[in-house]
Formats: structure tokens, sequence, C-alpha cells
């Protein structure tokens, strides 16, 4: 059985590779119209370090990987990470041979305000994040921010997080400080990185989930009508949230599953999406109707789904510029049948049963297996649902060993950049940007150093945390100076490739 198993792993990755081959002989130039932006992402505390220099206060992380190294699989933390809080000229440098034109990072909430609260700015910290703006400004490549990517104050995590309605008036407070100090420069914001992922960790009841969620759109609505009302007209730029989406395919073509798959996309994708960029705003009907409906079988005196005002609704309804997701892999989704003693969490609401396939490739993250046509799928899906919206991909990547030889790396993004083509040329979808994490090795949360998802090598045993470009990093470089897809992959393969 086992061998039936490799023998058939090993004959999809033949024919994937043959079929990717025959579609370069076919089609031999894929570019991308003059405009496509390419990019790379980190988030700050997993590349910065400096965990605890020249005023920066503590998160939530850092308080975690200090009391708890054993619920990282590596027992490290970001303390040191890439030092790219050190290396601002070198990290641009290396973008900038890179031939990118946009860098996503994120602002290390504590770093700026110690304790989360506006009373005490930290000078130091305005001034780093200056230098790199500054920096990637003088090599022309545009800043993208992302205001909250997961490093929550510590002092704020005490007061229950993402729980606490008053986290939203905190975060405009917060706001306000990067828009005053970034906002004549920067033009590209994102409030918030995958909402979706930071408040599932509050899962257990089925409560907290919902409220973080509420909490976090609401902050989200705030801010974009202070950042339209009071500095647009001044500073200009465009403003959206990133949000995570796995596409989600049904396990057949039966009702059951294909409502299985939709209503799973709407508990995941939807639930951040349907109130901001849908016309008619809200919650989607149907993750409203049924955790309304599983709280009263349950048993609880409302639902565990809160209720917005009409003002909230209308406030959240189209505050966007752009529709920002990341993008990873695919699951399949199959019908399951009700249980009406079961217990309630977010996942149980969903109520479905998902999987990936067997036969998928694998990369060196557990459920982030390699399926570009699901990738086309989503875009497709974005499209019709939200009315063809201007999306920009935020994330989209694959880890891989340590090393410089990353083929898999190479050919997972040949094949997502391939799909993405044909869902913008074939398809319509409005796609204007495409962004790569990571740009560097870095702190991967949970898995620590042991999953590498950076073009470019970290080697973190060197004092001085060394970069070096992987093979990926000279593909990305093509694709990115050129806008078109290199018609032979060999060219990149590990002895044609001088690794600077
Ligand atoms: C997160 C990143 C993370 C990446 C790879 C995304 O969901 O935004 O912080 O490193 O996935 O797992």
């Amino acid at each position: 059985m086992y061998l039936y198993i490799i023998a058939v792993f090993y004959l999809a990755a033949l024919s994937s590779v043959s079929s990717s081959e025959l579609d370069n002989e076919v089609n031999s130039k894929v570019c991308f119209k003059d405009g496509f932006v390419f990019g790379v992402a980190t988030s700050a505390y997993q590349v910065e370090g400096a965990w605890n220099v020249s005023g920066k206060g503590e998160s939530v992380w850092d308080r975690l990987t200090h009391e708890h190294p054993e619920y990282i699989v590596d027992h490290s933390n970001g303390d040191i990470a890439d030092g790219c809080y050190y290396k601002v000229k070198e990290d641009v440098r290396l973008m900038k041979e890179l031939g990118i034109n946009l860098y996503r990072f994120s602002v290390s909430w504590p770093r700026i305000l110690p304790s989360g609260l506006s009373f005490k700015v930290n000078e130091d910290g305005i001034r780093y994040y200056n230098e790199l703006i500054d920096e990637l400004i003088h090599n022309n490549i545009t800043p993208a921010l992302t205001m909250y990517h997961w490093d929550l104050p510590q002092y704020l995590g005490e007061m229950g997080g993402w729980t606490n309605p008053l986290m939203a008036d905190y975060f405009v407070d917060y706001a306000r400080v990067i828009l005053d100090n970034f906002g004549s420069k920067v033009k590209l914001w994102m409030t918030f990185n995958e909402p979706l992922s930071f408040c599932r960790q509050y899962d257990p009841y089925g409560t907290k989930v919902y409220l973080c969620g509420h909490n976090v759109l609401r902050a989200h609505g705030m801010v974009f009508r202070m950042f339209e009302n009071e500095y647009r007209d001044k500073i200009g730029g465009e403003m959206s949230l990133a949000l995570s989406f796995p596409w989600l395919e049904p396990y057949s073509e039966s009702k059951e599953d294909q409502v299985a798959a939709e209503t799973n996309r709407q508990f995941t994708f939807g639930w951040f999406a349907n109130p901001i960029f849908s016309e008619v705003g809200d919650y989607p009907a149907i993750m409203r109707s049924v955790v309304d409906e599983n709280s009263k079988q349950q048993g609880f005196a409302r639902s565990r789904l809160p209720y917005f005002t009409p003002q909230e609704v209308e406030m959240l309804r189209g505050s966007w510029d752009y529709l920002a997701v990341n993008h990873y892999t695919t699951f399949m989704v199959k019908h399951r049948p009700k249980k009406n003693d079961s217990e309630p969490t977010y996942s149980n609401d969903i109520n479905v049963e998902t999987y990936q396939k067997d036969e998928w490739p694998k990369t060196n993250s557990s459920m982030k297996k390699v399926v570009p046509w699901g990738f086309r799928k989503e875009l497709n899906w974005i499209k019709l649902t939200y009315k063809n919206p201007k999306v920009l991909v935020t994330e989209n990547g694959r880890s891989t060993q340590p090393g410089l030889s990353d083929t898999d790396r190479i050919s997972y993004i040949d094949e997502y950049l391939r799909a993405m083509h044909s869902a913008m040329y074939e398809d319509g979808c409005n796609v204007v940007g495409y962004t790569y994490w990571s740009f560097l090795d870095n702190f991967e949360w949970g898995s620590g150093y042991s999953e590498r998802f950076g073009l470019i090598e970290v080697d973190y045993k060197s004092p001085n945390l060394t970069r070096t470009p992987r093979q990926s990093a000279k593909y990305f470089t093509t694709v990115a100076k050129t806008g078109c897809l290199p018609d032979n992959l060999a060219d990149y393969s590990y002895n044609t490739v001088t690794v600077v």
C-alpha cells in the first residue's frame, strides 16, 4: 500500500511536470501587461528581531515564546529573527536586485506604542519605519504597510485582546499615529493581516472567535472611515485588509457537497469579506442563520455571532479601495450530516469535512499542498461574488528545506502565476499585482525556523545572519524584470545558476 501511494505520488508529480513543459511549448510567452506589480512580503515579528531594544514594548508573541518555548517546534522565538531592524540598507539592496517594485511589511504595534496605547510614542520606532520607507522609496520600491500582523502589545492582550470591544478604539488611535507619521509617503495600506488566522485562536466555546472577528471588522471600518474623512484628501492612497482564502472545492457535484463548500467559503472568506466587499454588507446570510440557529439549540440566550448596528453595517459596506488576498492552497469539502448535540465551536458551525488529496504534491508545511488550479477558481469566485474588484495578491508561496537549490519553489511560483494569468487574461479577473511570501526565510510562528519560505536564504548559524539568494530568487528576478514567465525552467536549475 505504501509503495502504491509513493508510485501514485511520483506519477502525479511526473505528469504535472510534463504538462507544464507542454504549456511552455504551446504558449511560449506568458506575460503580464505593463503596470502589473511584482512584490515580496514579510511581517514585523517574523523578521525584525530587536525585540526589546530602544524602547520597544513586549508583544504577545514575545511573551508566548519566552514563557512557552515548547509551543514552537524548534523552541525558537523572534528575539533576533532576521535582524531586519538592523539591516535596512542591505535588505532593500537585495530587493532592488530582485527587481521587484513592491515591499509588503508590517509595523510592530509595540515598537511604536510600547503599551499599545497612544499616550506614549516610541520615537525610535517611528525613526526605524521612516528609515525603511525612505530607503524603499529611494529605490523605487512601493511600501505596502500592514498595520497589524499579529504582534499585539502584551498589555492589550491582558485586557482581553480582540475580544475586548475597546480594542477597536485603541486600534484607531494606533492607526492615527501611523497615518500621521508615514501617511505622506506610504500610499498602500492594509489594516489587518488575516483576521481569520488570529481570531480562530479564540475558538473554544465558539463565542470569543466571533467576538474577535466582530471587533476587528469594526476596527477596520473605523480606521477606513477616518482615513477617508481626515487623510485621503491630503495624502491620497488606498486601503484594504489582507484576507486569507484557501480555495474550497466541493467533493462532488451533489447539491449537498456544493452547499457544504460554499458554506465553508462564506465562513472563512465571506465572514470578513461580505461585510466590506458585498453590495448588501453585513455577515453572510448563511453564517447569520447557522450561528443563530445553533446558538439557540445549544441553549445560549443570544447568538454567539454578534449583530452589527445598522450604522456599523453602513460604515463597513464599501470600506475598501482594493481587495487583498493571501492564498496558498486548496481543500476538498464534503457534506457532513448535522448532529444536534455538537459542541459550540466555529468548526462545528461550519460542519463540513475537509481534506487534501493524497496525489497533490506536498510542500514542507503540513496542509499547504500544491494545487494551482484552485487559485484560478478562487480568483473567479471573487470576481463573481464581489463584482470583479481590483485584487492584489498579498501572499502566495511555499516552504522548502534549507538550501539554495529550490526547484520546487520555482515550479510552485511558475504554476501559480500561470493559473493567475489564465484567471486574468482568459477569465477577466482584475488582478493588479502579485506578492511572494516571503522575501526572506523567517520565524514561521509555531513552526519556528523549520519551514523556509524565502526567495533568499538566511543562515541562522552565522553571526551576520547572512542572506543568500536562492535559485528561485533568480527566477523571480526574471519574472519581475521582464513581466514574463521564462520559457524554460531548466535555465534556473542548480548547475546553470550562479548564486551571488
Ligand atoms: C501569514 C504569514 C505566514 C504565512 C506562511 C500567512 O498565513 O500571513 O505570517 O508566515 O502564512 O505560513
